[in-house]
């Protein structure tokens, strides 16, 4: 039998999550468990990046986002979930790479640039933040993987990875790390309840959590085409803020109905949002289901961690026992 690939992804831990972190990754990682050999890692040091001043929410972020995605379906018996800080060589690997990391590569990084530019309201003028991609590259690499799924946002920070990998192997003169390559998470828009990218901080989610009561204020209130004012004046779905979603839970009839229900001015927006609250607690009961199961069993998420965490302990200290040897640090 042809060994499994290994593919290792995570998230820092913000808080609940929203369905843009469902299409957007978490679907892809509940199908990838089932063929591949799986590390998901709660990223709670990277959490400490840029929010390094207040720490005493994170413990209770790092158990949400377990319950969360075992709730969409990932499956501690196929996979790993485990929590970052609980594997100290990671910080080893970290520093052993900061030294051949140029400086110029970070300060480089389009995503550094942009969030040192866009994030006004904390100091980010510290070696943390910048260091983000060379303590990523360890999280990935220590398991030498061959896939890291993620959506377009990682791509940058993943070719980091493999410009350092390169210079490792090339440096000390041993294939220890493969590349890593990217899988791509298909493009699924989610736009946010106003039409912005969909944000915790921007109070316009759609929340894995969220109940019925929570739900239909929201949607209710969700922008649509602005050019309809009326139900008689026909829509346009594709500059609507809705449609994306019919895109992910309708069927492709149901959509096609829509579509041309909208642009006919035979349907009014409220009907459509009507359908759209319909198809939400559709794809939300079995999710909320699963979550009652998971709460119900007290130490659930600490045996998860605990039991992941030994599985990415035993993968971690033989990539090091490699590092440390090629680089004479044994
Ligand atoms: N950068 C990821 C995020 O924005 C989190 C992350 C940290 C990660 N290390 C990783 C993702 C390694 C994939 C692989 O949430």
């Amino acid at each position: 039998m042809q060994a499994k690939e290994r593919t290792l992804s995570g998230m820092r831990p913000t808080g609940s999550l929203h369905i843009g972190h469902y299409f957007g990754a978490l679907r892809n990682w509940v199908a990838m468990q089932e063929t591949c050999d799986c590390f998901f890692f709660v990223a709670d040091w990277h959490a400490l990046t840029s929010n390094y001043a207040d720490t005493a929410p994170l413990p209770g972020f790092v158990r949400d986002m377990v319950v969360d995605w075992m709730s969409t379906g990932l499956d501690p018996e196929k996979c790993s979930i485990y929590r970052q800080s609980d594997i100290r060589e990671t910080a080893e690997l970290h520093l052993l790479l900061s030294m051949i990391t140029p400086l110029g590569w970070l300060e480089r990084c389009p995503t550094y640039k942009e969030q040192l530019q866009n994030i006004t309201d904390k100091d980010l003028g510290n070696y943390g933040f910048l260091g983000y991609p060379v303590l990523m590259t360890a999280d990935i690499i220590q398991h030498r993987p061959h896939w890291v799924p993620g959506g377009q946002d990682q791509l940058p920070h993943l070719e980091q990875a493999r410009e350092i990998v390169r210079r490792f192997n090339g440096m000390y003169g041993v294939e220890v790390f493969p590349e890593p390559e990217a899988k791509l998470t298909p493009a699924a828009r989610c736009p946010g309840l106003d039409g912005r990218k969909m944000s915790k901080s921007y109070g316009n989610g759609i929340f894995l959590r969220d109940t019925m009561e929570e739900l239909t204020p929201k949607i209710r209130g969700m922008f649509t085409d602005p050019a309809r004012l009326r139900k008689s004046d026909p829509g346009n779905p594709d500059v609507c803020n809705l449609f994306p979603y019919h895109k992910l839970l309708a069927d492709e009839e149901t959509q096609a109905e829509i579509r041309a229900a909208c642009t006919s001015a035979g349907m009014g927006c409220v009907a459509c949002k009507k359908i759209f609250l319909e198809n939400l607690q559709k794809f939300l009961n079995p999710i909320r289901e699963r979550r009652e199961a998971i709460l119900a069993q007290p130490g659930l998420v600490d045996d998860v961690l605990a039991a992941g965490g030994d599985k990415a302990a035993a993968s971690v200290s033989e990539t090091m026992r490699l590092v440390r040897a090629a680089m004479h640090m044994d």
